[in-house]
C-alpha cells in the first residue's frame, strides 16, 4: 500500500499567503496543514508516500518537508507541470505508483477519524475504490454523493447546482490499480480538469466495487481563510498539551492551555488558552485570547489578539483594538501610530506592512 499527497495547486483562494508558498505549507497551530495528512498517513502504516508538487511551490515543501525522516517515512516528490485536476495529478504519479493499491490525501484537507480502520475495510474487501463522506450544508461546494442502503456509492457528481444529497465528498481516497485504467479513458471536465469524481462514477458505472463510509469526526478543508481559522481552532481545542519552554515574567497571567516555544519571553501579558506561541518570539503588554496560534520570532508589543493566526517574523505594535479572525503573513509589520480605530479585521499577505495612521 502506497500514498499519495497532493500539493499541488495554486491555492487562489489563499492569496496572498500563496503567492510565496504553498497553501498546504500554510501552519494550522504552528504546523504545516500538510504534515498531519503525513503524520495521520503513517499513523496508518503506510511509510511510501509521493507527494505532487507544483513547479512554482515544489521547492518550499521540500525543503520543509524533507525526505521522510522526519515522520519516519520515505517521501518522493513528483512535480505536476499545471494543475490539470486531481486524476491529473494520479496520472503523473503513476509511474511511483506502479500497480499498487494506494490512498490518495488532498494536502489541504484534515480529518479526525484515524485511516486505519478504513483502510482495513479497503483491503479485507478487496474494494476498487472506498470514499469517504460527511454531511454538510454548502454540497454545492463539494464533490456529492448519492448511497445506497449498504453503503455502495450510487452516483457522484463534481460541485453540483442541484445536489443529490448533502453528502460531501472527503479528500481522502482508497484506489485499487484499476483507477489508472479508468482514468485513461475519461475526458477534462467543464473547468478544464480531469476530475477524480468522473473517474469514480466511471468505475460505479462499470460495476465496480466503490464503497463509502461516512466519517464520525471532524473534517476540515483549509483552503480558504475562514476554513484555516476554524482548522486552528478545533486543532488547538483538541490537541493542545500545556508546554511553557518560554519564559514567563511575573507580571504575566498564562491561563488554561497554552504551549510557548524555547526562546520566547513574555512580559506583563496575559494568555488565554488555548494558545500557542512558538519559538523564539517577544510579547510585551499584550493580551492573546482563545485559539490563537502566533509562529516562530513574532514580536507583539501592546497589542491584542484572538482567534486569529500570525506567521512568522511578523511584529505587531500598538494595537489594543482586538485583532480577531485574522490570519496575517510572514514578515509583515502591523502598528497604530495615533487615534484608534474602532475595529480591525485583517488578512495581510507575507512582507505587507499595514499601519492604521490618523488623517493626513
Ligand atoms: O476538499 C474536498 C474536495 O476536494 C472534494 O469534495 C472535491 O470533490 C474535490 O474535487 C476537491 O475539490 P477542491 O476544489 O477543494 O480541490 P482543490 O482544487 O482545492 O484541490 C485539492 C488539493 O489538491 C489541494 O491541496 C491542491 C491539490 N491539487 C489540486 C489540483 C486541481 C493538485 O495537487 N493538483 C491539481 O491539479
Amino acid at each position: 500500500m502506497k500514498a499519495l499527497i497532493l500539493s499541488g495547486g495554486k491555492g487562489t483562494r489563499l492569496r496572498p499567503l500563496t503567492y510565496s508558498g504553498a497553501k498546504q505549507m500554510v501552519p494550522v497551530a504552528n504546523k504545516p496543514i500538510l504534515w498531519y495528512g503525513i503524520e495521520a498517513i503513517v499513523k496508518s502504516g503506510i511509510t511510501d508516500i509521493g507527494i505532487i508538487v507544483s513547479p512554482e511551490t515544489g521547492d518550499d515543501v521540500k525543503a520543509k518537508t524533507g525526505s521522510g525522516e522526519l515522520f519516519g517515512a520515505r517521501i518522493t516528490y513528483i512535480t505536476q507541470e499545471k494543475p490539470a485536476g486531481l486524476a491529473h495529478a494520479v496520472k503523473v504519479a503513476q509511474p511511483f505508483l506502479g500497480d499498487s493499491p494506494f490512498v490518495m490525501y488532498l494536502g489541504d484537507n484534515l480529518i479526525q477519524d484515524d485511516l486505519e480502520g478504513f483502510l482495513t475495510k479497503f483491503t479485507q474487501q478487496q474494494l476498487d475504490a472506498l470514499v469517504l463522506l460527511r454531511e454538510v450544508e454548502n454540497p454545492s461546494a463539494f464533490g456529492v454523493a448519492k448511497v445506497a442502503q449498504d453503503g455502495r456509492l450510487i452516483q457522484l457528481v463534481e460541485k453540483p447546482a442541484v445536489p443529490p444529497s448533502n453528502l460531501a465528498l472527503v479528500g481522502v481516497y482508497f484506489f485499487s490499480p484499476l483507477i489508472h485504467q479508468v482514468i485513461a479513458n475519461i475526458q477534462p471536465s467543464a473547468r478544464g480538469e480531469l476530475e477524480i469524481t468522473d473517474a469514480i462514477q466511471y468505475l460505479v458505472t462499470q460495476q465496480a466495487n466503490v464503497q463509502a463510509n461516512q466519517l464520525s469526526g471532524w473534517w476540515l478543508d483549509t483552503g480558504k481563510k475562514d476554513d484555516l481559522l476554524e482548522a486552528n481552532r478545533i486543532i488547538l481545542d483538541s490537541y493542545l498539551a500545556t508546554a511553557v519552554e518560554g519564559e514567563v515574567d511575573a507580571r504575566s497571567q498564562v491561563i488554561g492551555r497554552v504551549a510557548i516555544g524555547a526562546g520566547s519571553r513574555l512580559i506583563n501579558c496575559t494568555v488565554r488558552g488555548p494558545v500557542i506561541i512558538g519559538r523564539d518570539c517577544y510579547l510585551e503588554n499584550c493580551f492573546i485570547g482563545p485559539y490563537s496560534s502566533i509562529y516562530d520570532q513574532v514580536t507583539l508589543i501592546d497589542t491584542d489578539i484572538d482567534h486569529s493566526v500570525i506567521l512568522q517574523r511578523t511584529k505587531v505594535v500598538n494595537i489594543h483594538q482586538r485583532i480577531v479572525d485574522s490570519l496575517i503573513g510572514q514578515r509583515a509589520f502591523l502598528g497604530v501610530a495615533e487615534r484608534r480605530p474602532k475595529a480591525l479585521r485583517f488578512m495581510v499577505g507575507d512582507d505587507c506592512r499595514v499601519e492604521l495612521m490618523a488623517a493626513v
